[in-house]
């Protein structure tokens, strides 16, 4: 029996902005066409925030709410917050303390930002789980919030990225538990930074003399890059290893999961991870349709909606797996 001390996910919750921007409203903008990214990418609209409304923070701040009143706590329960963001409010500080103001805890209690892009929250989560385990805290935070749409190249150089990201939060609240076989039996976590460039915001670097000014004269370097055909190869191998490797280590079968919670890349690959595994399609959830890609957001919006639609219940093994810029890739396996 291992009862030792480890942690589950007491609450779930997200917010998305309401401004809904379909595949017909970017083809007013580039050119590009509601074929080629409904084929491509599987995606027919997603949200932009509103400027004076959304920030990253709040954003987080308002997913974190609702995945508290799940859990039956306050604010006031909170005893770490980590936060994954790529998009922050501010270049320093990070959007963490930010969050632990507009949520109105008054206890110092820390707050951590972790920057691993679309594999943050899993990255996030695992942090979370390793301060549980040991003891130190019972109550943590665990959010993933973006806003793409402010930093997009929206002309049409830009098309193949700006069409892609989305705007949103998520959150979870661990806490500890005892009970054996269940909550998150297991996290892993994997880097290869000799892909670092394949997707990537250069600027503003610090490895220049003037940055500020770099940037100044170097604006097409604030917008994201991508080698797209690349991230995709790579994706469609680390997607599956970091999945089985939760499975081998936990013994069990790619037919034991109940629920996969992938990042929200792309259909496509969702797709082909799902068949290489060979899971049926209500054992996958994807709601990149919507959405688009809101990297850090992704995997905890997923985890929200597939909870509220009573996709996952008490028991089932549910699986989050991701992988993005870095490269980074990551999964987690749970027993709801
Ligand atoms: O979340 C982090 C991880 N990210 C990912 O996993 C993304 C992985 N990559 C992808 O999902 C795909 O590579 C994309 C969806 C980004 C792009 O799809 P692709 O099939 O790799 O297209 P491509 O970049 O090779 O471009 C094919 C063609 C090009 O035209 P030519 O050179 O063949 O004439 C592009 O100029 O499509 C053109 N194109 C577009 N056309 C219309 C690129 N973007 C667009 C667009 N609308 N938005």
């Amino acid at each position: 029996m291992n009862t030792l001390r480890h942690s589950e996910i007491a609450g779930v919750g997200h917010y998305v902005p309401d401004r809904v921007v379909t595949n017909a409203d970017i083809t007013q903008i580039m050119e590009t066409t509601d074929e080629w990214i409904q084929e491509r990418t599987g995606i027919r609209e997603r949200r932009w925030f509103e400027e004076g409304k959304d920030t990253t923070a709040n954003m987080g701040a308002n997913a974190s709410r609702k995945a508290l009143e799940m859990a039956g706590l306050t604010p006031d329960d909170v005893q770490l917050i980590v936060f994954a963001t790529l998009s922050p409010d501010y270049v320093f500080p990070g959007s963490g303390v930010l969050m632990q103001r507009e949520l109105g805890i008054k206890a110092n209690i820390p707050a951590l930002d972790v920057r691993n892009q679309c594999s943050g929250f899993v990255y996030a989560l695992s942090v979370a789980d390793q301060f549980i385990k040991t003891g130190m805290y019972d109550t943590v935070l665990v959010v993933g919030s973006e806003i793409h749409s402010s930093g997009l190249d929206k002309s049409t150089r830009g098309r193949a990225v700006s069409v892609i990201f989305g705007d949103g939060a998520g959150a979870v609240v661990l806490r500890p538990t005892t009970e054996d076989g269940r909550g998150i039996l297991s996290t892993h976590l994997h880097a290869q930074g000799e892909f670092a460039e394949e997707l990537i915001v250069r600027e503003p670097g610090s490895n220049f003399e003037n940055r500020v000014q770099r940037s100044i004269s170097n604006p097409e370097e604030m917008y994201p890059y991508m080698n797209g055909q690349n991230v995709f190869k790579h994706a469609v191998v680390r997607f599956p290893q970091v999945i089985k490797e939760a499975l081998d280590q936990n013994g069990y079968q790619p037919s034991d999961i109940d629920m996969l919670i992938p990042h929200q890349a792309n259909l496509r690959i969702t797709q082909y991870v799902q068949q290489k595994m060979g899971l049926s399609d209500d054992k996958v959830y994807s709601n990149v349709q919507r959405y688009g890609n809101t990297t850090a957001a992704s995997v905890p919006i997923a985890l929200s909606e597939a909870v509220q639609e009573g996709r996952i219940k008490r028991g089932d093994l549910v699986c989050m797996a991701a992988f993005g810029s870095g490269f980074t890739w990551a999964s987690a396996l749970i027993r709801w």
